[in-house]
């Protein structure tokens, strides 16, 4: 066993800590391993604590490779990320990736304040009770978020859990594609990292990534996740309902939901299903807005930020804004990177961002070696 694992990542950076600091820290490739695609991104440091991206890139997953969130097809998905990593030239072999689905079980609980030797000990017999699984199956971390105030001593802690069996499936297929894995994160907090990573955390944001088959609300409010929910929804239902419709192939139908293929005649009926399917991720997004806005009414959301392949559809944060009153932006978490234009085409970048978003809260997650 190469390192202590699995380091089921939280927000890793203690609070009011910059990464940097002109202090370089070592980084590890960010992965983010997708129903739909593989996305890797790699990034270094700047002495002046920024980042410069120095490679990114995607591959489409195998067909039939993955299943909620555990690897159908180990065998083709190392096949896969071997022959990405090596068309990228990317030499660095440590690497972060994310886990989510129904193994990964994220949740906030409120215990009495006790030291970080205290809670460690505590958290195991803590987490039984939280756990729909048998606590000797899963990799478990936490992070004490600190909310305990002056006269309240309790404070909330975030319980991640993972099955092992999941987790060590991705090990295995990771070291078969020749990477060394240092750091298992979850994807909601990946994604946290990443908008982090580029703006603070000031507002209080919704992060909204809508992937192939999953969309994932992230309510982050004074600094902290406060809501993090999976919703079985994504982009693969409006690439079915188009194939469905028209009697197509998955490849045609993808061509014509992407724009690839314009779609003529076609256009007012695929309008209407894209409007069917929207308006149901619009549903699930005013679900947990209502959420928040009971428990946390003094808090108000400043905005919603949009992300994965989903996010890239033409109009959708239109949309959302028009059907929530929210300001809606598509997030780019290259915002704030820097990089050769040589060799990193600025039109492909811009186009690919929302989608890298996860890949790229990976690889700025600071390492230990
Ligand atoms: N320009 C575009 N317009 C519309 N949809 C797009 C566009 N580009 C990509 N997509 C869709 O985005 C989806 C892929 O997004 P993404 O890479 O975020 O998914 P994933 O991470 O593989 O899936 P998941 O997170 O659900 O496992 C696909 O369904 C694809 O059709
Ligand atoms: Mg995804």
């Amino acid at each position: 066993m190469d390192f202590k694992l699995p380091n089921l990542h939280l927000p890793s950076r203690p609070k009011g800590s910059s990464l940097s600091f002109g202090k370089k820290q070592p980084l590890s490739l960010g992965l983010d391993i997708g129903s739909h695609s593989i996305k890797i991104c790699e990034f270094a440091q700047t002495g002046r604590g920024g980042y410069r991206l120095l490679a990114l890139g995607s591959a489409l997953m195998p067909p039939d490779a993955m299943e909620d969130g555990a690897l159908l097809d180990p065998g083709a998905v190392a096949k896969v990320i071997a022959s990405l990593v090596g068309n990228l030239k990317i030499k660095g072999k440590r690497v972060a990736f994310s886990v989510s689905g129904y193994s990964v079980i994220v949740k906030k609980i409120n215990l009495e304040v006790m030291t970080e030797a205290e809670l460690e000990k505590h958290i195991h017999e803590e987490a039984e009770q939280y756990i729909p699984f048998d606590i000797n199956d899963v990799y478990l971390d936490f992070q004490d978020l600190h909310t305990n105030t002056e006269g309240e001593e309790r404070t909330d802690v975030m319980l991640v859990a993972a099955k092992r069996e999941v987790v060590d499936g991705y090990l295995d297929m990771l070291r078969t594609a020749g990477l060394k894995p240092v750091v298992v994160d979850v994807d909601a907090f990946a994604l946290e990292n990443a908008f982090e990573a580029n703006f603070g955390l000031r507002d209080n944001v919704v992060l909204i990534d809508i992937g192939a088959s999953k969309m994932n609300i992230n309510i982050i409010s004074g600094g902290i996740s406060t809501l993090a929910r999976d919703v079985v929804l994504g982009s693969r239902q409006l690439t079915e309902q188009i194939q469905s419709r028209f009697g197509l192939n998955h490849e045609e139908a993808e061509a014509l939901k992407t724009g690839a293929q314009p779609a003529g005649d076609l256009r007012p009926e695929i309008e209407r299903l894209f409007a069917e399917t929207c308006r149901q991720w619009v549903a699930e997004i005013k679900r947990a807005l209502d959420f928040y806005a009971s428990n946390y009414p003094d808090a108000p959301i400043d905005k919603l930020v949009l992300s994965g392949g989903g996010a890239r559809i033409a109009g959708l944060a239109d949309f959302i804004a028009k059907e929530t009153g929210m300001p809606v932006e598509i997030f780019n978490p290259f915002a704030e990177a820097e990089f050769n234009t040589d060799a990193i085409d600025p039109a492909y970048l811009e186009a690919i961002a929302p989608q890298m978003a996860l890949a790229a809260g990976l690889a700025t997650r600071p390492v230990e070696f």
